[in-house]
């Protein structure tokens, strides 16, 4: 951290409360945030993490109406269900706010306000997508329709997630209701617009100062300057949101604002400010905001997704700029971070919570304990590209390195103490070499694992760390203290003095990524104060004293067997393998089923078959009647290849059959056999023999 700054203010973006967290929220915006928080408080910096609800806007009213809820009722549940969600894996806010609080909705006011007495937003008409039957304006998800950048049928009516485009509706080709399914009208509408592009020079000035931002961040900006920045609407035609004021500064009336509120991205951006006054009002010191806000030696950190970095970079620093304007005090504090993660997919696909095909942080809870996810997800942030998570590697991680590594020296280290000195923490004499090297090692990880967290280099700091546990263990066994109790007491003491002191060390530089286990880790210790109050730059001096006496030792990590592993695989296959309705199927391999014999495959007599006639079955819109000469006999077999083939281009044809099913009868009609077929979930092709073959033929 750069010395001018005095205080660091984390925010995490806010998550809609339309649904339950599954991993991809959790490792974008939350995790990291909340192991940077964990890392500076050790430092004795002073960090404030805020965060809150995102309760307004298209994706709550869009959910509220498919729960056949209010969306106050939708946002009430949860919230409380997200806030219990990342309570239980640990993430430490200082403050969880929501955006329908009071406070929000005057803070939100407040700057719309400021800036039309400003004269900086335009009011003008403009003409939108309208639903005749539902008599409403289509704002921001409410349309659908193609995208004119990337051809996309379903692209949103103010995101293209396709190609990742803002888009302004209008653009879109073929648009639709998604109220009532019908194609609307283009109608006149007031609105007022922020002027994004009377900062672009600002902005961009600014941007170009960041020169150790990451490149998704700056790489995104600059796409968005090589066009001039358009004025954006940051009002809506919606009867939930924030209220536009009644009246302007002066208390004169503000004409039209009536049946409009806030665009949900202009005031969520403002919530980080609302959740911090609120914060300053729970912790008795109302004012207190000011400093994180107002003053320029604060460090401002936003953690988000790369979604929402047009956002987090481009226009919430413009609403500052134009807070700003004028004005020599109250001045706002701009951005000084923006660590943004790309994305996480799940088993080589991606997320995706309509097709329910993520990992649930509530399920997860059920069967698992936090520290394991938040160690396999921190371990594989996706950082500078996107990431996945995969169930096989979660047990890798769990196995390999919680339970044998780390867990493994914490257990035999404060084991074989007790059991050999007493329960006590034997005296040192003089340290040998490797000794030393071992207590060099841990100041070394301390200091190394704070630098990659100062940079937000989750990952490199998660591995630094596991080499301090991997280090230990082969000091550990080089040492030989089973050995040595007999031979060599006093080098048996060095030993076990030392790794008491790796694992106190180690249950302190684990809190950031690990803080129940830390937690966990610390009361084996038997030590006094909190961990979560340890000070990280006194971690290797700050020693355990000889004579201090143990706790009782635990199992720090539960090994996790191949049939945990495999029930929740084989429930994301199912997921992969139910077509949903949106076509856009994960495209990755279907799972191979269970291995078997030779015998088993010898039992499925298969042959080469010609088409003789074939036709389809009245009734069904798949299935094909086909007549087969088996070189011997001639065969009837029904099968699905309707969607596929129109009968008249199987007729001739050679094809493969199991020739030994017992016969069944489909649809009413009798089928002796089977077509073999091969298929990717999109296209279904018949097999051929490569050259023609005497029919009946066997397949082998
Ligand atoms: O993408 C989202 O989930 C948004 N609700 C994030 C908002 S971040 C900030 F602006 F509040
Ligand atoms: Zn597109």
């Amino acid at each position: 951290m750069k010395k001018d700054f005095k205080r660091i203010l984390v925010t995490s973006a806010l998550p809609y409360a339309n649904g339950p967290s599954h991993i991809g929220r959790l490792t974008g915006a939350y995790l990291p945030a909340d192991i940077y928080v964990r890392y500076q408080r050790m430092m004795k910096r002073d960090v404030v993490y805020i965060c809150g609800s995102d309760e307004h806007g298209v994706p709550i009213t869009i959910q509220a109406e498919k729960e056949g809820v209010t969306p106050q009722q939708l946002v009430d549940r949860y919230n409380a269900m997200i806030q219990d969600e990342f309570f239980k894996m640990g993430i430490s806010f200082d403050h969880y706010s929501r955006t329908s609080s009071l406070i929000h909705r005057e803070t939100a006011q407040e700057f719309f306000l400021d800036l039309l007495g400003k004269a900086i937003l335009r009011k003008k008409p403009e003409m939108q997508w309208y639903d005749e039957a539902a008599k409403m304006y289509l704002s921001d998800r409410y349309v659908e329709g193609t995208c004119p950048i990337c051809q996309n049928a379903d692209a949103r009516g103010d995101q293209c997630e396709k190609c990742g485009t803002y888009l302004n509706q209008m653009q879109l080709i073929n648009p639709r209701s998604k109220v009532s399914g019908s194609t609307p009208v283009a109608k006149e509408t007031t609105h007022w617009y922020m002027p994004l592009g009377d900062f672009q020079p600002e902005l961009e000035k600014w941007i170009e100062s960041k020169t150790h931002w990451k490149d998704n961040v700056i790489n995104y900006c600059k796409g968005w300057f090589t066009q001039k920045l358009a004025d954006r609407a940051i009002t809506r035609d919606l009867d939930w949101g924030v209220p536009l004021p009644k009246q302007d500064n002066n208390r004169k009336p503000i004409e039209g604002v009536d049946g409009k509120v806030l665009y949900v991205w202009f005031e969520a951006v403002l919530g980080y400010i609302s959740s911090t006054k609120e914060w300053a009002q729970k912790i008795g010191n109302p004012g207190k905001w000011k400093e994180y806000w107002q003053q320029d030696d604060t460090k401002l950190v936003h953690f988000i997704g790369k979604d929402n970095i047009v956002f987090h970079a481009i226009m919430f620093p413009a609403i500052m700029m134009a807070y700003n304007k004028n004005k020599s005090v109250d001045r706002f504090v701009l951005v000084s971070e923006i660590p943004a993660c790309e994305f996480l997919n799940l088993e080589g696909a991606k997320l995706s919570t309509s097709r329910n095909y993520a990992v649930w942080v509530k399920d997860y809870l059920e069967k698992f304990p936090p520290d394991p996810l938040r160690y396999t997800l921190t371990s594989n942030l996706p950082e500078n590209k996107d990431s996945d998570f995969s169930w096989k590697d979660f047990q890798a991680k769990n196995n390999n390195e919680l339970a044998d590594i780390l867990g493994n020296f914490v257990n035999r280290s404060l084991a074989f103490t007790i059991k050999n000195f007493d329960g006590r923490v034997p005296a040192p004499g003089a340290f040998s070499v490797m000794d030393n090297d071992m207590l060099n090692e841990i100041h070394r990880a301390q200091i190394e694992v704070g630098e990659c967290i100062e940079n937000f280099k989750f990952r490199d700091a998660c591995r630094r760390f596991m080499d301090l546990a991997r280090n230990a263990n082969k000091y550990f066994n080089d040492s030989e203290p089973w050995k040595t109790l007999k031979s060599d007491r006093a080098k048996c003491q060095n030993t076990l003095y030392v790794s008491v002191q790796v694992v106190k060390a180690l249950a302190v530089i684990m809190h950031p990524f690990m803080p129940f286990t830390s937690e966990k880790a610390w009361k084996m210790l038997n030590m006094k104060e909190q961990v979560v109050g340890q000070n990280w730059n006194q971690v290797s001096e700050n020693r355990v004293s000889a004579g201090h006496i143990l706790g009782d030792v635990e199992i720090l990590f539960t090994k996790i067997e191949d049939d945990m592993i495999l029930r929740e695989t084989n429930a994301l296959n199912q997921i992969t393998e139910n077509k949903e309705s949106d076509g856009s199927k994960p495209s990755k391999m279907q799972p191979l089923s269970n291995p078997i014999a030779i015998d088993d495959f010898t039992k499925v007599d298969m042959r080469s078959a010609t088409v003789l006639q074939c036709e389809k079955i009245d009734g069904t819109s798949k299935l094909l009647k086909l007549q087969l000469d088996l070189g011997g006999e001639k065969r009837q077999v029904v099968s699905g290849l309707a969607e596929y083939y129109k009968p008249d281009e199987l007729i001739g044809k050679q094809v493969i059959v199991v020739a030994n099913l017992k016969p069944a009868k489909i649809r009413g009609v009798e089928s002796n056999g089977m077509i073999l077929t091969v298929g990717d979930g999109q296209n279904v092709k018949i097999l051929v023999p490569e050259n023609l073959i005497a029919s009946g033929a066997k397949v082998s």
